[in-house]
């Protein structure tokens, strides 16, 4: 194994003397959705990081498999990114909102328009995803009441979604485990299925069913009644149910039914945005333009706080194009816009179309399917799935009927943790993992990530009884 280890004097020494781990510091701070005294038992500081590489405060490197969580698309440390930020810093930090904007941010708008597809032309900028999804289910509401459809303010979304964590986010979230805490959540949030065609939810199989799971979708219109519908909401491809890509047709249909029911439809792309899927945004990936197109995470590969929504003409038209009686979205946060956090956007975006990172996102997606596929003579990945380098892999414990690993067993999280003591970061989750590593990834080291990957497999099969 060449993942490098830290060097010089023994670990229990370095964690005993390194303030960082110590409890005293640590009791201080919360993590994202941790268990901080479990957290606390092994807890991993990261200090730096270089490419696809994290460094921890021990000096031990770690492979970023997931961008941080599905964010630095153009890997740690880019120098082009780092030094437009410098830059920017020394010319003007933040812009009277209220009153002005600034260069940063307009050209950024600009450029966002210019690399989303058809006329998703119109921008607002934003701090955070859950920033990004809350604006647009709002922008859906205020949109309908000026053009007529003041009582469409309900919102359709999707179980085992995840669409932030702000109150309206979380409300159109629907995987259960994130939300049970804080029920109830707002009224006026409709679930469905997703396609989770590998385990239909009506048992059918794909291609005979017609694609159920989209098409009953207009009957859940017509039976919360279509005058009442403001969005459908919905990730393309689907992170928090296990890398859920649906089948080529499922968008397109989504896509006729919101037309035929004036629903907005929206697109949550905060983790298939800016390159992950092969193609800038995944709308392109499968062929369909939302009227709402939510970005963040990877729009800034975490060198700032930066999101946004770009709506199409139709909606634009609503706010600002009338003769009379405009109306301003009635929306907006302290530090959408900010000009770091732009700065840092058209950096990055720059970058993914310079370098042409979507077309290496297809390249190295391929090579990284390709040595999953290799794996599946352990007999426990069902199925693999995903797109450009966003790729699942569901384990079960039967390859031929499906039938998964006991909850108890939680083989995926088992095969997480193992993989990180040596060495590697993914997304776990207790069936499942997902691979989605900067797109500047090397070949050695996708090669590096699925050696580690298959030993940590090996491992937890050589402890679990089948
Ligand atoms: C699909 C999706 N939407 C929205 C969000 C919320 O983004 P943020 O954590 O930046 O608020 C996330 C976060 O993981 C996400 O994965």
């Amino acid at each position: 194994m060449s993942v490098r280890k830290s060097e010089g004097g023994s670990v229990a020494d370095k964690v005993s003397e390194n303030p960082y781990l110590s409890p005293d510091y640590l009791k201080h701070i919360v993590l994202d959705l941790m268990q901080m005294q479990e957290f606390m038992r092994e807890p991993l500081v990261m200090s730096r990081a270089e490419g696809v590489w994290y460094e921890d405060v021990l000096g031990k490197k770690y492979l970023d498999g997931i961008s941080g969580i599905f964010v630095v698309n153009v890997g740690h440390n880019n120098r082009r990114v780092v030094e437009a930020i410098k830059a920017q810093l020394d010319k003007l930090c933040f812009a009277p909102p209220l009153h002005a904007t600034n260069t940063a941010a307009v050209e950024l708008a600009k450029l966002i328009s210019e690399v989303t597809p058809g006329d998703l032309d119109t921008v607002k900028l934003l701090s955070g995803g859950s920033e990004a999804t809350e604006a647009a289910m709002k922008l859906a509401r205020q949109y309908h009441k000026q053009t007529g459809n003041p009582n469409k303010y309900k919102v359709i979304s999707r179980y085992h979604s995840f669409h932030g964590a702000t109150m309206g986010a979380l409300s159109a979230t629907g995987t259960t485990r994130r939300k049970v805490v804080f029920e109830p959540t707002l009224t006026g949030y409709i679930h469905v299925f997703p396609p989770t065609c590998y385990r239909c939810p009506y048992g059918k199989q794909y291609p005979s069913c017609d694609v159920l799971c989209a098409t009953i979708v207009e009957d859940v219109i017509r039976n919360e009644g279509s005058e009442t519908v403001s969005s459908f909401i919905t990730e393309p491809i689907g992170n928090t149910g296990g890398i859920i890509t649906p089948p080529p047709e499922y968008l397109p249909i989504l896509r006729e039914i919101c037309d035929e029911h004036n629903v907005l439809l929206i697109f949550d792309e905060i983790i298939t945005g800016f390159g992950r899927t092969g193609n800038m945004f995944a709308a392109q990936t499968f062929n369909t333009l939302p009227d709402v197109l939510c970005m963040g995470k990877g729009m800034a590969s975490g060198y700032a706080p930066l999101a946004a929504i770009a709506f199409r003409d139709h909606v634009a038209k609503a706010f600002w194009g009338w003769e009379e009686d405009r109306v301003e979205f009635s929306h907006g946060h302290t530090f959408g816009g900010n000009p770091v956090s732009s700065t840092a956007g058209i950096a990055c975006i720059k970058e993914i179309l310079e370098k042409d990172l979507c077309g290496r996102a297809r390249m190295m997606g391929a090579y990284l399917w390709k040595r999953l596929e290799e794996l599946k003579g352990l007999r426990v990945i069902g199925e693999i799935r995903g797109k450009g380098l966003l790729i699942g892999v569901e384990f079960v414990k039967d390859v031929e009927t499906r039938e998964p690993f006991g909850e108890e067993v939680r083989f995926g999280v088992q095969v997480g943790r193992t993989a990180l003591k040596k060495g590697l970061i993914m997304r776990y989750d207790p069936n499942w993992v997902a691979f989605a590593p900067p797109l500047v990834v090397e070949r050695e080291e996708i090669d590096l990530m699925t050696d580690i990957f298959s030993e940590s497999v090996e491992e937890v099969l050589s402890r679990v009884p089948r």
